[in-house]
């Protein structure tokens, strides 16, 4: 028995770190996963890693989350491959890290736009596979058969205020936002919404910015200064983070919406 038997979900920005974490978890937990990225290879790598846990659970639906009309498609991937959908992970995230004076429209737009409009184009993409069908449940019967559930990504440099990061604390706020919103406004659909804040988690994103091109990353310095200030004294894995977005997933939640969680390590945030 695992905790997401019969369930399917939609894990965008499945390729990678936290993402694959989930994926890889939620097949071990009994789920059948659409795994979403911008990038092919690294979703097909994490298909592959599915199909060893179990074979035929999991596929690929190739887009970006700014797009509307894609994440339309991306939910309707689920109801076609799986019959249904139950569960949305919005973990998809990126970085374009400048000091204000320095931020470009370009910047700001492009992490807005993936971080937050991409949380809200796949949440209203949901409409017709959560929210109606749940409602066509109280309807005929009376009640839903389970609660369905959705997942937002903010972060712990965000509740911070972290130097270099107004775009993507202005739109990992936003998710704050979205996510008490929507768990006001589907609660009587017996959809729970939460979120996750990671703390420094080891993935890309956080990879000394040396070692990169130059567009994501922390610089090392940066990077040792906020290891050095989590009493755990180390970053998260993508497993941890994981692990919680499994619980918001599961049935053992369903009194819980509208809430958020740091995992953190116990990084103090003023
Ligand atoms: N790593 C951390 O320390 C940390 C801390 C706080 C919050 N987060 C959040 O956790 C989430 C996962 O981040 P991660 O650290 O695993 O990063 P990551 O870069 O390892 O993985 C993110 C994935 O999202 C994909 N992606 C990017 N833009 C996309 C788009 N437009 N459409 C679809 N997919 C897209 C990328 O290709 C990548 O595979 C993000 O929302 C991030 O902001 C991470």
């Amino acid at each position: 028995m695992g905790l997401l038997d019969d369930r399917v979900a939609v894990i965008t920005g499945a390729g990678r770190g936290i993402g694959q974490a989930i994926a890889l978890t939620f097949v071990k937990e009994g789920a059948c996963v659409v795994i979403n990225d911008i990038d092919n290879a690294p979703a097909e790598e994490t298909r592959q890693l599915c199909d060893q846990i179990a074979a035929g659970r999991a596929v690929i639906s190739t887009g970006s989350v700014t797009n509307s009309k894609y994440t339309d498609t991306l939910m309707k991937t689920a109801a076609e491959k799986f019959g249904k959908l139950d569960i949305l992970v919005n973990n998809a995230g990126i970085t374009r890290d400048s000091v204000i004076h320095k931020m470009t429209n370009d910047q700001w737009d492009f992490v807005i736009d993936v971080n937050l409009r991409g949380t809200f184009n796949c949440i209203r993409s949901t409409v017709p596979f959560m929210r109606d069908v749940a409602k066509k449940e109280i309807e005929e019967k009376g009640d839903v058969k389970y609660h369905r559930k959705i997942v937002n990504f903010y972060s712990t440099a965000a509740i911070r205020g972290n130097p270099g990061q107004i775009n993507y604390c202005a739109a990992k706020m936003g998710n704050v936002g979205i996510t008490r919103e929507v768990a006001a406004e589907w609660g009587r659909f017996k959809i729970n919404v939460n979120a996750v804040a990671p703390g420094f988690t080891d993935t890309r994103l956080t990879q000394p910015k040396e070692d990169t091109d130059g567009t994501i990353g922390v610089p090392k310095a940066q990077r040792d200064a906020t290891i050095a200030r989590i009493p755990f004294g180390r970053p998260g894995t993508p497993q941890e983070i994981a692990n919680v977005v499994l619980f918001f997933s599961s049935g053992l939640c369903d009194f819980v919406t509208g809430q958020e969680i740091n995992v953190s390590g116990g990084m103090q945030i003023p």
